[in-house]
């Protein structure tokens, strides 16, 4: 058993779209996953600065920057088995053309930007971004 955490994101596209119940239906499918956290909010610049610190300065930061504070995002901290790596599958890669069908990305997703959920890459990754979201939380 290897018990985690994740900061999982599910970005202003989804929202818009009302996609928000179905990709929640699929991470609550897994029955030994729980939502710890959940909160709907617009994110402003600073929360994103510090979330997105690694890709400062690349050609798709600022789009980035745009994309994710045009609407509320659905904020949400999931615990359970092996989960860090288990929601980056159901996700599927960044850039949803070549996402599997099947997968959030490769079955909504349509540019690269506009990719539906983030989901922490690391344990490592969990613990700094739940402490930018949910700094409330131990
Ligand atoms: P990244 O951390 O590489 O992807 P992931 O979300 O799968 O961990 O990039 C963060 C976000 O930046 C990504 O979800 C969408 C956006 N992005 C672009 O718009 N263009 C790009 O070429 C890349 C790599 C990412
Ligand atoms: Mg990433």
């Amino acid at each position: 058993m290897s018990q985690q955490r994740t900061l999982v994101l599910l970005k202003p596209d989804t929202v818009a779209r009302k996609l928000v119940g179905e990709v929640i239906a699929r991470i609550e499918r897994k029955a030994n996953w729980t939502i710890s956290a959940l909160e709907l909010r617009t994110l402003d610049r600073t929360v994103l600065e510090q979330h997105y610190a690694e890709h400062v300065g690349r050609d798709f930061y600022e789009p980035l920057m745009g994309f994710m504070s045009s609407g509320p995002v659905v904020a949400m901290v999931v615990e359970g088995e092996r989960v860090v790596e288990g929601i980056r599958a159901l996700a599927g890669p960044t850039d949803p053309i070549s996402a599997a069908p099947g997968s959030i990305r490769g079955d909504f997703g349509t540019i690269t930007r506009e990719n539906l959920i983030h989901a922490s890459d690391s344990e490592e990754s969990a613990e700094r971004e739940i402490k930018i979201f949910f700094p409330g939380l131990v």
